[in-house]
């Protein structure tokens, strides 16, 4: 998955480029940068990718969704739907909002169940927010619908899926506002980057606005400019741009490799009966990040993670147990540890989480099995990888 596994010379490249002029910040000092803008090139050539009327580039994927509620004018009273399977973001997002998030299960997707979302909705529901885990999308036409039936917005957070498609329309781009991570372990990497992308004007503007303290960006005197709204920090450096500038260029590398190595490992798990794969919504919009599939039973999902390392493959995730992706472990959140008081609206709106069950999500994420697909990899060495993972199952099932 990284994009730091195929890194170079044009990586450097678009880094001295910076280092030379010495601007490493992505507004003014327009005399000194020698031309250029890495920052904005790099917003002009995820909309050209990703068909989308505007890109506005954030210091993380964090800040991309705080961006996004932000613009989408979610705050205290409202609540968010979002899946119990995510990474922490999600959570911290609307919370940092003000707002309530709201669990809801995931399906055989491991994205959000669009049943159990309607069920959530309530008078305070404002946004729906699925998560794209793992490189693969969540069932957008059926959000879509639940969306527009009840007057809510749509926001992807499709931080693990840059560069993935949903029925010949890139992930992102089916919500309101959609929001993509570029840290140092995504498809395409920045160092530490992410992006929010939206169709609405208005939108975007408040997008540019809030991720740089509310300046209007109007003229070319940063000193005098106007501030429309209060916003944040949330920009990111002509450095970590110009990383990602160059990522950008081999995503259709990165994405055609990581289909030809999934192809392989599919492939051969297919062979075996008792296995059963992830349902991904799109197959041809998957960005083929991770090979997801499932065993009959939490025991010999178990079983074969063990039986994984013993025969020495790597990379592989059963995140039942895990403390960043899947909300049994996130203890932090269950027991409100904030640093300081939480308003009565998160206190008073929030599920009590201790409390709350989730069986259909911990039958899903105990039985199911992520493995990541690296770049790096020859064909020779991923050939022999699916045989071992093949080897491996059958030692678990004889
Ligand atoms: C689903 C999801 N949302 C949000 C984020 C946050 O992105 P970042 O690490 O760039 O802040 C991540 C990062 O792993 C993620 O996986």
């Amino acid at each position: 998955m990284p994009g730091f596994e195929l890194f170079g010379d044009a990586e450097r490249k678009e880094v001295n480029d910076v280092l030379d002029s010495g601007v490493l910040m992505r507004y003014g000092f327009d005399g000194m940068r020698n031309g250029h803008w890495k920052a904005k090139e790099l917003e002009r050539e995820l909309e050209k990718r990703l068909n989308v009327n505007h890109a506005q580039l954030t210091s993380s994927g964090t800040t991309a969704l705080n961006t996004a509620l932000a613009v989408l004018g979610v705050g205290a009273g409202d609540e968010v739907i979002m899946p119990t399977f995510t990474f922490v973001a999600s959570f911290e997002s609307i919370l940092n909002a003000g707002a309530t998030p709201i669990l809801v299960d995931i399906d055989d997707t491991l994205t959000l169940d669009p049943k159990a979302v309607e069920a959530a909705i309530t008078k305070k529901t404002k946004v729906v927010m699925p998560v794209h885990m793992c490189g693969s999308m969540a069932d957008l036409n059926a959000l879509k619908e639940i969306c527009d039936k009840h007057n809510l917005y749509l926001l992807e957070d499709a931080c693990q899926a840059y560069a993935g498609t949903y029925m010949g329309k890139a992930l992102g781009t089916i919500g309101h506002v959609g929001c993509f991570s570029f840290d140092f372990v995504k498809t395409i990497t920045c160092g530490e980057g992410g992006a929010l992308i939206t169709n609405d004007k208005n939108l975007a503007i408040h997008a540019d606005q809030y991720t740089d303290h509310g300046h209007d960006h109007i003229g070319n005197n940063r000193g005098v400019e106007l501030h429309p709204v209060m916003g944040y920090n949330y920009r990111i450096s002509e450095l970590n741009a110009a990383v990602g500038l160059a990522q950008i260029r081999k995503t259709d590398e990165f994405i055609s490799i990581q289909k030809k190595n999934k192809k392989i490992l599919k492939d051969a798990l297919s062979t075996i009966p008792e296995v059963s794969f992830r349902r991904i919504p799109d197959e041809d919009g998957d960005t083929a990040t991770f090979l997801s599939f499932f065993m009959p039973t939490a025991e010999l999902s178990l079983k074969i993670v063990d039986a994984f390392k013993e025969f020495g493959i790597d990379a592989y995730w059963n995140y039942f147990d895990n403390n960043w992706h899947y909300v049994r472990k996130w203890n932090h959140f269950k027991d409100l540890k904030s640093l300081y008081p939480l308003s009565d609206h998160i206190k008073n709106g929030i599920q009590n989480l201790n409390e709350l069950e989730f069986p259909k999500s911990d039958d899903y994420i105990s039985r199911n099995i992520s493995c990541l697909i690296k770049l790096s990899w020859t064909e020779e060495e991923v050939k022999q990888r699916a045989q071992k993972m093949v080897n491996a199952i059958k030692s678990v099932l004889k």
